[in-house]
């Protein structure tokens, strides 16, 4: 396993929509952790020269991420809800597509990367096959048990183990509003429900933003920490000015499907607060909200964009994401000695 050789067991999360950038994943994987691509909602075309420009600028391993698409939503599932959205914003049309999915496993299987992860769903066990074939590991976004084990009987390498503290979409195999009258698992039940359940590695994600915090996942059994706002206000990192600037702030996080018809984590605001009865249907409203949200961005109007971020994020820094890498390494060494040494004989 790719785990086992890294110099330390930090991974940055793979954010799609701007911040994730070869800068930032070369950055991680140069320092020692392994550093990720983000796929989601770009073409093939673009996901190879991402992957082009990451070995221009490392020779170390790092990772690719992929949307697993489902099906298109009826459209009657949302047409009120862009009736009421029409009546105060410019709104688009509701789309289909399966972000190019088949495309990238083309892609993924001719010029293979170390690792290719997914999210929202487990590819089936032919398409993990077919990128174990070519070189790849493959390692599957989970947020249950159930999930879990679909995941290892479709043959993933290792889990990442998504508690609800973290930010952006939840990577659940499906997104159903029936389950949210149940609490989603935090990391800590999540990780020990896991390791008990299934034999492969486990990559920790969620809330993770120190170097104690990356003691206490790896201690509960997680062969790394996964960290994805952590590392949003790095300068290799290409977040929009308004989420960047919003990081450090006191505001509360919330789940919500306001903005892209899935459910994800960001700071609370205006739209997210004024729509808490949205609909699941993903991509058709993340298109649909596509001119709104581009209009609140050039109005630098942060209360009609989504700013998703991770229940920590007062705790992100703005150093270069190398620094951050040796400083997290560096902190959770010292939080498993000082633990050791203060509570225990
Ligand atoms: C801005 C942003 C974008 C994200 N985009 C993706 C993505 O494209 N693919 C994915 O698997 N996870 C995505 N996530 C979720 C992360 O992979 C990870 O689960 C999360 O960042 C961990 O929680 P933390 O943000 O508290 O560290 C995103 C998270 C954020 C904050």
């Amino acid at each position: 396993m790719l785990l086992d050789e890294l110099r330390t067991p930090i991974v940055s999360a793979p954010m799609a929509g701007g911040p994730s950038t070869p800068e930032l994943a070369a950055a991680v994987s140069n320092a020692g952790g392994l550093g990720f691509l983000a796929a989601g909602y770009l073409s093939a075309a673009d996901t190879a020269a991402r992957i082009a420009r990451t070995r221009e600028l490392t020779a170390a391993p790092f990772g690719m991420n992929l949307f697993v698409p489902a099906a298109p939503t009826p459209t009657t599932d949302y047409t009120r809800y862009l009736e009421e959205l029409r009546r105060d914003f410019p709104v688009g049309e509701p789309r289909y597509d399966t972000d190019d999915w088949a495309a990238k496993l083309d892609l993924l299987t001719d010029a293979p990367v170390p690792v290719v992860s997914c999210t929202f769903g487990c590819p089936s066990p032919a398409e993990i096959a077919r990128l174990r074939a070519a070189g790849s590991e493959v390692w599957v976004t989970v947020t249950s048990v159930a999930e879990a084990r679909l995941a290892v009987a479709a043959g993933a390498d290792a889990l990442i183990a998504q508690g609800s503290e973290a930010g952006g979409h939840r990577g659940s195999f499906a997104d159903r509003p029936e389950d949210d009258a149940t609490d989603p698992l935090g990391l800590l039940a999540l990780l020990q429900l896991l390791t008990a359940a299934v034999e492969v590695p486990i990559i920790a994600a969620g809330g993770i933003a120190t170097g104690a915090a990356v003691a206490a996942a790896l201690t509960a059994g997680a062969s790394a920490a996964q960290l994805g706002t952590a590392f949003l206000r790095c300068p290799e990192a290409g977040t929009p000015a308004l989420l960047r600037d919003a990081l450090p702030l006191d505001t509360p996080t919330m789940l919500t499907r306001a903005f892209t018809g899935r459910r994800a984590r960001g700071l609370r605001n205006r739209f997210l607060l004024d729509h808490p009865d949205a609909p699941a249907a993903y991509p058709e409203i993340h298109h649909a909200t596509g001119p709104l949200r581009a209009a609140a961005r050039a109005e630098a109007n942060p209360d009609a964009v989504n700013l998703w971020a991770g229940q920590s994020h007062t705790l992100t820094t703005a150093q270069p994401a190398g620094d951050l890498v040796r400083q997290l390494s560096e902190e959770a060494k010292t939080a498993l000695r000082s633990t050791l040494s203060r509570r225990f004989e």
